[in-house]
């Protein structure tokens, strides 16, 4: 049977035409902005829609629910969840799905670039560069700091931070360390990571501590002032899971007052806004949220959100749902 799918922004084109070749009708805010709730609502009153992909940024909660009662399932085109309400969701009989697939593998890519970007001071010596600054070489100008030596810390080992423990260890011998809820006996036996049982002592040994967890109530400011002060002094922390993780505002003061070496973040507390003083500091590498930014990347999410809904319809169980 026929169904109506609002998408609310453009995304890649491959899970689009699934949902069309099916014979959906595809809606989509065409703009080249973020919609905001209240436009949300007001497509989603325009007609009976039965399906919606959602961005990570489009918050979904009650209000969204009330204004259409027709739609069954809404697909996250992300592998985070925290934009919408799937308590009440689940209250409700709706279901939410994100896009949990292989693309997980970008996202360790990234969060090795930081490692390297970190440790070698690229983006720094590639400021000091177009400044006009290199006038001579010098046996002491931008001493980073070898990785082969060093130890990561891992806390979370889902489908991303398992890729970036094999990455790690099998691409440049680090040894890893890791904290989970749940213990991952692959990493264990194909990465010899270390598994500790809470994150404080990760953190206290760890030279890159690398932060790999969804965000729920239990890991909002998992990263705060008095963990951040547990780090080495030459340690440097990785965000690549979603900003309200660290609480960004004790980052920057440790940034600043060294209590830790450097930060590489791709997401942010208040984001798009970076806490005060962030972009003045010089040992942090920030990138604006694009660890899936590949084509391949994003071509995968748009079929697993596509797929989600298909399977939900046609056999009335979604591919990954989260609630
Ligand atoms: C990106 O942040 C995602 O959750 O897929």
């Amino acid at each position: 049977m026929s169904k109506n799918i609002f998408v609310t922004r453009k995304i890649s084109e491959v899970g689009l035409k699934m949902l069309r070749e099916k014979g959906y009708s595809v809606d989509i805010f065409e703009e080249d902005r973020l919609p905001t709730q209240e436009e949300i609502i007001s497509f989603l009153q325009k007609k009976n829609y039965d399906a919606v992909i959602t961005l990570l940024t489009d918050k979904i909660d009650s209000k969204v629910f009330d204004a259409s009662p027709s739609t069954k399932i809404y697909s996250n085109y992300a592998m985070g969840f925290d934009n919408l309400d799937i308590e009440e969701a689940k209250k409700r009989g709706i279901v939410v799905t994100n896009t949990r697939g292989d693309y997980g593998g970008d996202v360790a890519e990234h969060t090795m670039a930081f490692m390297l970007n970190l440790s070698t001071r690229m983006v720094e010596a590639d400021k000091f560069v177009r400044a006009g600054k290199y006038k001579c070489w010098s046996p002491t100008a931008f001493i980073g700091s070898d990785i082969k030596s060093k130890v990561l810390g891992l806390i979370g080992v889902g489908s991303i931070g398992s890729r970036v423990a094999e990455h790690a260890s099998k691409g440049f011998g680090i040894k890893v360390i890791y904290y989970d809820v749940k213990r991952n006996e692959q990493i264990e036996n194909e990465c010899k990571a270390e598994f500790f049982s809470n994150v404080e002592n990760v953190l206290k040994q760890a030279d890159f501590v690398s932060l790999h967890v969804p965000l729920l109530d239990s890991t909002h400011h998992l990263i705060n002032a008095e963990r951040l002060s547990m780090m080495k002094k030459t340690a440097f922390l990785i965000n690549t899971s979603r900003g309200p993780v660290v609480d960004e505002n004790a980052l920057v003061e440790a940034l600043k007052n060294g209590v830790i070496k450097g930060a590489g973040l791709d997401v942010f507390e208040f984001e798009p806004k970076l806490a005060d003083g962030l972009s003045d500091l010089e040992n942090v590498v920030l990138t604006p949220h694009i660890a899936t930014a590949r084509e391949s990347a994003r071509d995968d999410m748009s079929k697993l959100a596509a797929q989600n809904i298909i399977d939900f319809f046609e056999t009335g169980k979604a591919t990954f749902p989260v609630n």
